[in-house]
């Protein structure tokens, strides 16, 4: 019998209308385009401010052109899986809501929360789905208003996050493409160094936390950054290493977009130049869950089949992981 892999058969995404410049926010902080620029190299970040409307509303957009662009109707779809660290409301999921705007009804969907990785763990479990033989049509979405737990007061984090979606559709295949092979790691020492401190069962929300200014993100800058330069590099070695790739067999590396220093010494370690590195947090910062999709998004004219991919994460809980990807179709 053939072995069924998961393909992406398409992508899509989405990024709300308003640009927060460095201008702006230097503005609203001490800080200046030059430090953000040299320190983390974002321009600028696309920000929901349209009040009552959370990540749903991004990820249901993404999700909506991703059916119309691979002419799937929603009653198709088998399971919707939405990565996100900033769900509408604590329950229910964010995934039921997206699925409830889109007419998706045939179907089941959950949320996944494993920080800037969640994308990465959502690909891997909608694929092992597809790879049973029993789900057809699988939808993983990035979805992040990150702006709704940014401190704008606070300058060392304010920077960095924006909003966004990003969508694939994942269908089977007998052919050798879709996903191939992947590392995932976990260490909740890491949640020291990055976590959100009040809104949660050990924390609920009540005036003090508020006054605390405790449902933002709370970083360890420099901390998480050595974790990440270090993790999200070995993992890649360590993933094309197990499946024999050198770096003129990448096509292209596809990182997280936490900070342009994290992803230029990932490139170094791979020895992949940066022509073949997606990167683009020039324009959206930040976006955790929704930043590999918005790359595939954006790289989709580019890619050709059977191009081979390495996606690369690394986030809060600490999540990292790496995953190798042969491109499935091009781009028409
Ligand atoms: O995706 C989830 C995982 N997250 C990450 O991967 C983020 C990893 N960390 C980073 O990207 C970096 O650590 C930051 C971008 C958060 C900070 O950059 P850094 O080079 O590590 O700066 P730092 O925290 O060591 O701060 C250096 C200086 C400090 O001033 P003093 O104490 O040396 O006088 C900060 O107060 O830079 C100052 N600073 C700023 N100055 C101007 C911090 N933020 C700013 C700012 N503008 N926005």
């Amino acid at each position: 019998m053939s072995t069924i892999r998961a393909a992406i058969t398409g992508v899509n995404g989405y990024v709300p209308e308003y640009i927060l410049t460095n201008e702006e926010l230097s503005k609203m902080v001490d800080t200046t385009d030059k430090w953000i620029m040299e320190r983390i190299g974002i321009k600028e970040r696309h920000i929901l401010r349209e009040p009552k409307l959370g990540s749903s509303h991004l990820g249901a957009i993404a999700v909506e052109g991703l059916l119309k662009k691979t002419n799937t109707k929603p009653e198709d779809i088998d399971l919707l899986i939405c990565a996100t660290v900033t769900p509408d409301m604590q329950f229910p999921a964010t995934a039921n809501i997206i699925s409830d705007k889109i007419g998706i009804r045939n179907a089941f969907s959950f949320d996944l929360n494993a920080g800037c990785s969640g994308f990465l763990y959502a690909l891997n479990t909608a694929s092992k789905y597809i790879e049973s033989g029993l789900y057809k049509k699988v939808i993983v979405v990035g979805a992040e208003k990150m702006s709704s737990i940014v401190d704008y007061t606070d300058r060392s984090t304010c920077p960095i996050f924006g909003d966004g979606a990003g969508a694939i559709l994942l269908e089977p295949t007998i052919e050798n493409v879709g996903v191939i092979d992947s590392i995932l790691r976990s260490d909740g020492v890491g949640r020291v160094h990055l976590h959100q401190k009040a809104g949660g069962s050990i924390n609920p929300a009540s005036h003090e936390t508020v006054d605390a200014r405790e449902h933002f993100i709370y970083q360890e800058g420099q901390a998480v950054f050595k974790w990440a330069v270090s993790k999200m590099a070995d993992i890649s070695v360590e993933l094309m290493e197990k499946n024999n790739l050198n770096s003129e067999d990448l096509n292209w590396l596809v990182p997280h977009q936490a900070n342009m220093r994290i992803i230029e010494a990932t490139s170094r370690r791979m020895g992949i130049p940066n022509n073949k590195v997606m990167i683009n947090i020039e324009k959206y910062g930040n976006t955790t869950a929704a930043t590999l999709p918005l790359c595939l998004w954006e790289w989709e004219p580019k890619l050709k089949k059977g191009d081979n991919l390495i996606l690369a994460a690394f986030g809060a809980g600490f999540t990292w992981g790496a995953t190798y990807i042969k491109w499935a179709y091009n781009a028409n």
